[in-house]
């Protein structure tokens, strides 16, 4: 797994309950405002920016807290993307607009603030309608503070590493299309769904990384990204004898969403 070893200050040491300075602006402002301690493990090191597992402080419920720390200027991010763009320049004025789709450096501010909002937002909408997701616990400037899906030893594995022979892989299969239906029912498509986002936890599986989830009601390629999502997932599942047909699928919920029957 992408487990790297601890590379900041403000690691385990000493008490788990006193607060240290982890040497991240993001993550220190989680500490100062009382929800973490410190740095557990640098979990991985993505194209979006940094995940990290973090100590949860003494106050919050739980032990640990996941911090997906975001690189500033991901250059290879869909939030450039006009496929995902759709939509979400409805609330925008047109000098932003503009702004954003010259790149200039205010764009590029403004676009990745959004970009961490519309995460955050979209975790919000998934744990309100039962989606098994991360559910976030604070924003930071360029950060999101969510659930951990994990224990001290390590994060969930991917879907991606289910073994063949795991005789619940048709559940997980309803599990993820069941989630897929619960989104689209508060009209939201993943839009970059695939076997490394999702975890296995606990016999159930996680659907995480959902920042460029498209809005179907503003977003015309809302159909193609469903397909290509519900088709990802049947090509994985594929492998592991579980046979379905990725366009039947989207049509059938394509259509019962559409007579509001999700
Ligand atoms: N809440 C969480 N609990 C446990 N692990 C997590 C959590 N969120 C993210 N991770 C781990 O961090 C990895 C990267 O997270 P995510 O997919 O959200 O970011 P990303 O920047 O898009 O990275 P990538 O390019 O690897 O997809 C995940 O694949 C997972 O292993
Ligand atoms: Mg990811």
């Amino acid at each position: 797994m992408h487990q790297h070893p601890p590379a900041q200050g403000g690691l385990e040491s000493g008490s788990p309950y006193e607060p240290v300075t982890t040497g991240i602006p993001d993550l220190d402002s989680f500490v100062d405002r009382g929800l973490i301690t410190h740095i557990h493990t640098q979990l991985t090191s993505g194209k979006e920016g940094t995940v990290y597992c973090c100590r949860a402080h003494p106050s919050i419920n739980r032990k640990f807290l996941a911090a997906k720390v975001y690189r500033e200027h991901a250059e290879s991010s869909y939030k450039w993307d006009p496929t995902y763009f759709q939509g979400r320049e409805r609330v925008l004025k047109p000098k932003i607009i503009r702004a954003i789709q010259a790149r200039t450096e205010f764009g590029r501010a403004v676009a990745a603030n959004l970009w961490v909002s519309a995460e955050y937002e979209n975790l919000q909408k998934m744990a309100s309608c039962g989606v098994h997701a991360p559910k976030p616990i604070a924003r930071g400037e360029n950060s999101i503070l969510m659930e951990y899906v994990g224990n001290g030893a390590g994060p969930a594995p991917h879907l991606d590493s289910l073994d063949p022979r795991d005789n619940t892989t048709q559940i997980y299969f309803d599990q993820i299309l069941e989630d897929i239906a619960r989104l689209l029912a508060r009209h939201l498509v993943h839009g970059d769904l695939s076997p490394y986002n999702i975890l296995i936890w606990k016999e159930r599986t996680w659907i995480i990384d959902v920042p460029q989830a498209v809005d179907v009601r503003f977003n015309q390629s809302a159909f193609e990204l469903l397909h290509r999502d519900i088709k990802r997932i049947c090509d994985f599942f594929a492998k592991h004898a579980v046979k379905r047909d990725p366009m039947k699928i989207t049509t059938d919920l394509w259509e019962r969403y559409q007579r509001a029957r999700l």
